[in-house]
């Protein structure tokens, strides 16, 4: 049996391509700070034409690949979380057979995980609870979370992003599962969906959607700390973890969340809350669960209290999430991946909370231990290969016009065939080596190739 399993190497893809969320604001007509201050974000990135959620696994996997050097012939479970949908039936891990079956190996279990952005997630545990088990086969798993994140027109535009991020399951891994300790909420709710086949675009109940992230979160904390309490025979609170990873939709649901967990151990009489800080509660103590949600002084004071800790325990996870928006099923490892880039040398022997959300709804509170282990699967060099700094760095800033020029384009080739993509002014902002889009023929089969290279399968 597989012992210590967990995340032993990650990579990240996110288009080069992006806007400043200043910039749209101001194109946008709304108030100053609303996007940067109001929303938390300072850029969102997205796709052109050339690329898509498929281009960008072939980039995420081909790069981890190469970089951890890991043959191919050795991933016995390839599992994909997304939200995105390109065909109804087909699923992405299928387009990403081709660089196995290249090698040889077309024996790898798994498919695609689909809820909104807990899809990646499922994925993850997928992978996990193969090697926890007797069907594992000694090979490594490889989880892939894609998506882009495109809204209409309106308040949620700018909540959009875009990202791939890859990460290698295997035993005596530096970032563990804690396996026992996983806190999940489950419900119906119509808050983000995507009724309409026919366009990218999900309709988003935004209140809602925001409600219903709270109210999850509420919940997987209270089974965490059940589950916590009965395994440790001590009680859970927030000081019991180092850091808290948070499914990022934008910046200020975050801090909203965080500061939800602080207000939670106040109602658990948890030892994270005395003093001073649990007479500020005291005035919010009768509220009503639903009544909680909607009160904005208890959001306020719960913001100010939990600040101290935010800067600590969450502000290190903000990074990518901050600058390429929501990346869905990406979305909760980018955060992670930043925690990495930012604090890799001091992040032995802690724990880090994890909470996913997907709308509709599914979520989970789940925790993993890190570990120093050495190259190349050790967490400082999962950080430089991940090399955020340097893919943040060498991005494209496209003026508000011509990003909106680009999702129109997108919305008119989104489920089109018979086009080949232009590369007039897009592929000279892609990086040598990258995959991209090269056409979608008669049949609705699509082509890829890449940049200033071979190409892939079908002789393109
Ligand atoms: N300066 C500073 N702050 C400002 C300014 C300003 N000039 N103007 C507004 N704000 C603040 C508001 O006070 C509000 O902050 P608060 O929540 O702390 O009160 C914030 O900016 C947002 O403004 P609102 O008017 O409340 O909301 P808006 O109509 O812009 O919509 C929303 C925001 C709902 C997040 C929208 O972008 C959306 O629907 N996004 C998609 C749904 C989503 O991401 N849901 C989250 C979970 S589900 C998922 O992951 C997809």
């Amino acid at each position: 049996m597989a012992k210590n399993v967990g995340i032993v190497a990650m990579d990240i893809y996110f288009p080069p391509t992006c806007v400043q969320q200043e910039a749209l604001e101001a194109h946008d007509g709304a108030s100053k700070g609303k996007y940067t201050i109001g929303l938390g974000q300072d850029c969102m990135g997205f796709c052109t034409e050339l690329e898509d959620v498929i281009s960008m696994s072939f980039n995420v996997v081909t790069s981890l690949l190469e970089n951890y050097k890991i043959d191919p012939k050795q991933i016995g479970r390839l599992e994909v979380g997304s939200e995105t949908v390109i065909d109804k039936s087909k699923s992405i891990k299928t387009f990403l057979m081709q660089i196995f079956e290249k090698c040889g190996n077309t024996d790898v279990e798994g498919v695609d995980s689909t809820n909104a952005c807990y899809g990646g997630t499922a994925a993850l545990f997928n992978c996990v609870n193969w090697m926890e088990s007797n069907s594992w086969d000694g090979r490594y798993g490889l989880v892939v979370c894609t998506d882009s994140a495109v809204y209409a027109e309106g308040p949620a535009r700018p909540t959009g992003g875009a990202a791939a991020i890859a990460m290698l399951i295997g035993p005596d891994a530096p970032i563990v599962f804690e396996s026992k300790l996983r806190g999940s909420h489950m419900a119906h709710a119509y808050d983000f969906y995507k009724p309409n086949l026919a366009s990218e675009y999900p309709v988003v109940d935004g209140k809602l959607s925001q409600t219903c992230y709270l109210m999850a979160l509420d919940s997987c904390y209270k089974h965490y700390c059940s589950k916590y309490e009965k395994l440790e025979g001590k009680q859970f609170s927030i000081l019991d973890a180092e850091y808290f990873v948070f499914h990022s939709p934008y910046n200020k649901l975050v801090q909203k969340s965080f500061a939800r967990l602080l207000y939670n151990d106040f109602l658990r009489s948890a030892s994270s809350v005395e003093g001073a800080v649990s007479e500020k509660f005291v005035p919010f103590s009768s509220l009503s669960l639903d009544e909680s949600y909607q009160n904005r002084d208890l959001e306020k004071v719960s913001q100010q209290l939990a600040k101290p800790l935010y800067d600590a325990k969450v502000q290190p996870t903000t990074l990518i999430p901050k600058q390429v928006g929501n990346m869905y099923t990406a979305s909760l490892y980018a955060a992670f991946a930043s925690l990495i880039h930012n604090k890799h040398t001091e992040l032995a022997g802690k724990r880090v909370m994890m909470f996913s959300y997907g709308s509709g709804l599914t979520s989970t509170m789940f925790s993993l231990h890190l570990v120093d282990t050495n190259p190349p699967f050790s967490l400082s060099n999962i950080a430089s290969v991940m090399d955020v700094a340097g893919k943040l760095k060498a991005r494209h800033e496209f003026t508000p016009e011509r990003f909106i020029e680009t999702m129109k384009l997108m919305e008119h080739r989104y489920g089109a065939k018979d086009f080949v993509t232009t590369k007039d002014g897009v592929i000279d902002l892609l990086a040598p080596g990258t995959y991209y889009l090269k056409e979608v023929d008669s049949l609705y089969r699509r082509f890829y190739g890449k940049k200033d290279g071979s190409c892939l399968a079908n002789g393109l």
